[in-house]
């Protein structure tokens, strides 16, 4: 159970905490009154309070002293530098053959894991794949997905009512059959030959757990970029997760949840020199 105290001796009733929580667990009546509590159980364990008070007076159960850090503000980096590295994150599929340094993964999957979520349920959950033979069977398991479901789509009994089942499902199969045609002629169209797969995944009651997972891969993939470690989406795999009804990757990797978003990792080959212009951007502002 979550307990929160004021330390009365130390608060200077600065209010930040009480304007900082989203579940208004903080209140204070007049401007120098002391700082109140109500409806602590309803606490989401955000941290706001804990982390926003300059005299380290909010006393809460899930932020002992150990857990609270200071800020570095001086080394964030510039808006400049933060447009660049947007600029610079590119699913560079030009791989080394040599493995991604273990301290970088770490790395990618830490600032996944700093990523924010609904309701600060920190439900989100990482599975790293570096073994050879595990790789190469999240690649088969796609492509077996996608050859079951071309030929339930293109079954003559099911395929003219097939898209009223699965909207779309007609217009996929040329897209579904050339990635197995690539596939089975040797390459490996669904890894490209990536030495590390990181799947984010949430357990299967979380309402979020898309969103949760996608804010963690946009925050991983922008690490890999800035340690210079290449990585693409998988969303070749993510499509076959979503078709397979019999969880065939999921029980491969020992994942209770929902899989929602994977990244292939790698040491690039090259780097891009140039960076090009988006399609215009489309933006209504009222
Ligand atoms: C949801 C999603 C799924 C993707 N799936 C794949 C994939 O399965 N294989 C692949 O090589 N690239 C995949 N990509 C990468 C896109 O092709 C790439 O982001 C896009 O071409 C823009 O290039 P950029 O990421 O270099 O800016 C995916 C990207 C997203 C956002």
């Amino acid at each position: 159970m979550i307990t929160i105290d004021i330390d009365k001796e130390t608060c200077i009733k600065c209010s930040k905490c009480v304007k900082v929580c989203p579940a208004h667990i903080l209140t204070q009546e007049d401007p120098k009154a002391e700082i109140g509590l109500r409806n602590v159980q309803t606490c989401i364990a955000c941290g706001h309070c804990v982390a926003v008070c300059p005299t380290d007076s909010v006393i809460h159960s899930e932020f002992p002293a150990q857990k609270v850090h200071v800020l570095n503000r001086e080394i964030l980096p510039t808006p400049e530098q933060v447009m660049e590295l947007c600029r610079a994150r590119r699913s560079n599929r030009a791989f080394l053959s040599s493995p991604v340094p273990e301290e970088y993964l770490q790395q990618i999957v830490e600032a996944g894991h700093l990523a924010p979520t609904a309701s600060n349920g920190q439900e989100v959950s990482f599975t790293l794949v570096t073994k050879p033979e595990l790789l190469k069977q999240i690649a088969d398991i796609t492509i077996n997905t996608f050859e079951k479901t071309v030929k339930k789509i293109t079954n003559p009994f099911i395929n003219p009512f097939i898209n009223l089942i699965v909207p779309g499902a007609k217009e996929a199969v040329p897209t579904l059959s050339a990635v197995i045609a690539k596939h089975r002629g040797g390459a490996d169209a669904i890894l490209r030959g990536a030495k590390a797969v990181l799947f984010i995944h949430t357990p299967i009651s979380s309402n979020f757990g898309r969103q949760d997972a996608n804010l963690a891969y946009q925050n991983a993939s922008l690490m890999a970029e800035s340690l210079g470690v290449s990585q693409f989406y998988t969303g070749y795999v993510c499509i076959a997760v979503d078709m397979d009804k019999k969880r065939k990757l999921a029980k491969l990797l020992n994942i209770e949840g929902t899989i929602h978003a994977g990244m292939a990792l790698s040491m690039p080959a090259f780097k891009f020199p140039k960076y090009i212009d988006r399609k215009d951007l489309d933006l209504t502002i009222f």
